[in-house]
């Protein structure tokens, strides 16, 4: 007969204690919730939609509450929806997004102020440096200010580096120089003194990427501004995540007295290495570039499974220095990288599948907290 070991006894009380709560709900209520089961280690988040937002689909909106206690707005709080032009503002899926996060006792982690990309069409229009400081300044007050006591967090700037270290160009470096990180934190620090503030990005964990994230960081400290913490996106690839250099900037970037958060992870399962336009065009004849479009096979599925399992133990051992860990979606079928970079793929990259069916690599991460 099998010998049950310690471990798998614990676990299954750890299961079974993490349903206890959920019996009635109608949303998957036989598993155990990721939010109970790393209560103690740090905030388990999503990014929601609009549609999720809202509460459209009732069986999502019940799975929702029940696996994440943090939600991170995966469009709506971006310039290009909540600042459509200079004198207009439109608050209200922001607004909905704090009943919404209220409601369920969630913290809001808001996403993001200042970032290159989805930017409203006025912003890439401004001819002079005065008016980008004006909009960086009024963008910041109007936004971080409404909102400062009902969210946990902004992202006050994104993806201002490039891989090798430097700055990225963007119409916020061209017109106003290095200076609009620490320019927009100290805006951030004076509409929102009661909201973390952090610099976000991917790719971040990287050795040359990071030695600029760390000296943008310092350069806002010695500035005297606050900033709270550091959000390392986490969009990896099957069997390559970095764990070596993650655990490294954990480590680097906790000893500038900040948090270090996980803020977008999915696990890509799909290749990569071509250009979007040219695939789409190809993916018509050659259907072996969207290999898992009825499911992913077994192996791929236990790959992915031991990389997120490999990345909860590392996280937990640094738990101390982590405040969340936010998934970009609820489940593969929501996934942006279903639609990028290449349109009309379909990808498996986050626990749950398109019916919200736990995958493998859900239970893994359920039994990293076994060992710890
Ligand atoms: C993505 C959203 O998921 C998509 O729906 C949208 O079309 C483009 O942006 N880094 C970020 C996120 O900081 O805001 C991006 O979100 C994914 C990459």
């Amino acid at each position: 007969m099998k010998k049950t070991s310690f471990g798998q006894v614990l676990l299954s009380v750890l299961i079974l204690s993490a349903c206890a709560g959920n019996k009635n709900l109608p949303g998957n209520s036989d598993i155990p919730e990721l939010k109970q089961v790393y209560k103690k280690d740090f905030d388990i988040g999503t990014a929601i939609n609009a549609p999720q937002i809202e509460e459209k689909d009732a069986r999502v909106a019940a799975f929702i509450p029940q696996q994440f206690n943090a939600v991170t707005p995966e469009n709506i709080m971006k310039a290009e929806i909540i600042h459509p032009e200079w004198n207009r503002y439109d608050f209200d899926l922001a607004d909905k997004l704090v009943a919404y996060a209220q409601k369920y006792h969630m913290k809001l982690n808001a996403h993001t102020l200042i970032w290159h990309s989805q930017l409203p069409p006025f912003v890439r229009q401004i001819k002079s440096a005065d008016s980008v400081r004006l909009f960086l300044n009024n963008h910041i007050s109007t936004v971080a200010g409404r909102y400062d006591g009902k969210v946990y967090s902004w992202d006050v700037v994104n993806e201002a580096l490039n891989e090798d270290g430097t700055m990225r160009k963007s119409i916020f470096l061209n017109m106003l120089g290095d200076d609009f990180v620490t320019e927009a934190f100290r805006a951030a620090q004076k509409a929102a003194p009661n909201t973390k503030l952090f610099y976000n990005d991917y790719n971040n964990e990287q050795p040359a990427k990071r030695a600029g994230c760390i000296a943008l960081i310092k350069k806002i400290q010695a500035a005297g501004v606050r900033i709270d913490g550091v959000g390392i996106q986490g969009h990896w690839h099957l069997g390559k995540v970095p764990l070596k250099d993650i655990e490294e900037s954990i480590i680097q970037y906790a000893a500038l007295g900040i948090k270090v958060d996980i803020t977008e992870l999915d696990i890509e399962v799909l290749q990569r290495n071509f250009q979007g336009a040219e695939v789409s065009q190809r993916m018509k004849d050659d259907p072996s570039l969207n290999p898992y479009k009825d499911g992913l096979p077994d192996a791929v599925q236990q790959q992915l499974a031991s990389d997120y399992e490999a990345l909860f133990k590392l996280l937990l051992k640094h738990r101390d220095k982590i405040s969340r860990v936010t998934f970009w979606g609820v489940h593969d079928g929501q996934s942006w990288l279903n639609g990028w970079p290449v349109r009309g793929r379909t990808n498996h990259p986050l626990l749950f599948d398109r019916n919200l069916k736990p995958k493998p690599a859900f239970y893994k991460v359920i039994e990293a907290k076994k060992s710890k």
